[in-house]
């Protein structure tokens, strides 16, 4: 058997003509665009990049987009600060801000993204947007999470019974996803196995998932031999190698030996990358729907 794509690319783009056409109306009622105010902190060349994809996104649909570069020495309050100032429009308007992942060790993630308005969090890490979710009631969902059960969604493979095992515990994709996964609804009702580096024993997890999604950012750490035959497998690592003198992006999934096995199977790249980056349009559309809503 060889598995059929899950192209993520392709369904981007669609739901990219969507979100288009949804900001053309936002803008035609509000006469203003929705605006995403990112900030990104040091020169690491993988976030830069990542901050590009969506910058470029966001204008594409007729969204503006602010990058704040800041340098890799500033401290937690420094960017307490930042994120302050930019809530209070010193930095123009901003109806989803953004701090872009990870940041340098010697900064508090959690203050610096506690900071963030919980009604501007388009990245779905405040508390209160974490706490909505687990309660099965979402506002923002994180958009990887998001991107993975769209995927599933997408492609008509049912959830509802099945055994999803997702390796990796994260709050940016693993939790938020079990949530997502094993809530009531569309994309939902799935029996939800969460495992991690913990683990005891991981392929006799992974070999009873109908649906397995890898989360762990090590590149190839799937294998043939981890996965049901028929199963779908969503593959959420982007790890930069070195293979034959070059420089390549690879998932967490072994993909050549595991496309022989599996039932479907996302690539690297083209699969999950493109969908974070049209959900994190989707939730800057919604809080500028919300924020403008609120202002009457
Ligand atoms: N770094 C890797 N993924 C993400 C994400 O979804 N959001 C942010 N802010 N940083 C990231």
């Amino acid at each position: 058997m060889t598995a059929e794509l899950l192209d993520g690319r392709g369904l981007a783009g669609r739901i990219e003509e969507s979100l288009r056409a949804e900001a053309a109306t936002f803008s035609g009622v509000f006469r203003r665009r929705p605006r995403l105010v990112v900030v990104l902190v040091g020169d690491m060349a993988a976030s830069a990049s990542y901050v590009k994809s969506k910058h470029d996104a966001a204008l594409r649909v007729g969204i503006d987009a602010e990058v704040i570069r800041v340098s890799a020495d500033a401290d937690t309050a420094t960017l307490v600060g930042l994120v302050n100032e930019i809530a209070r429009g010193v930095h123009g308007s901003a109806d989803g801000i953004l701090v872009q992942l990870p940041l340098p060790a010697h900064v508090d993630t959690i203050a610096v993204l506690d900071a963030v308005p919980p009604d501007r969090d388009v990245d779905g890490f405040h508390p209160e947007n974490a706490g909505l979710l687990s309660q099965g009631r979402p506002r923002f969902i994180p958009c990887t999470a998001a991107g993975v059960q769209r995927m599933l969604i997408d492609a008509d493979i049912p959830t509802a019974g099945r055994h999803a095992v997702i390796v990796g515990r994260s709050d940016i994709v693993g939790r938020p996803l079990a949530l997502l996964l094993s809530a009531k609804g569309s994309g939902g009702d799935a029996t939800v196995t969460l495992c991690h580096s913990r683990s005891v024993d991981l392929a006799e997890h992974t070999r009873r998932a109908d649906i397995l999604v890898a989360a762990v950012g090590r590149p190839g750490m799937i294998g043939r031999e981890m996965v049901k035959p028929g199963a779908v497998v969503i593959d959420v690592g982007i790890n930069r190698v070195e293979r034959e003198g070059r420089s390549r992006l690879v998932g967490d999934v072994d993909f050549e030996a595991v496309r022989e096995v599996a039932g479907w199977i996302s690539p690297v790249p083209g699969g999950v990358g493109p969908l974070t980056v049209v959900m994190l349009l989707a939730n800057t559309l919604l809080a500028a729907e919300l924020r403008s809503r609120a202002e009457g």
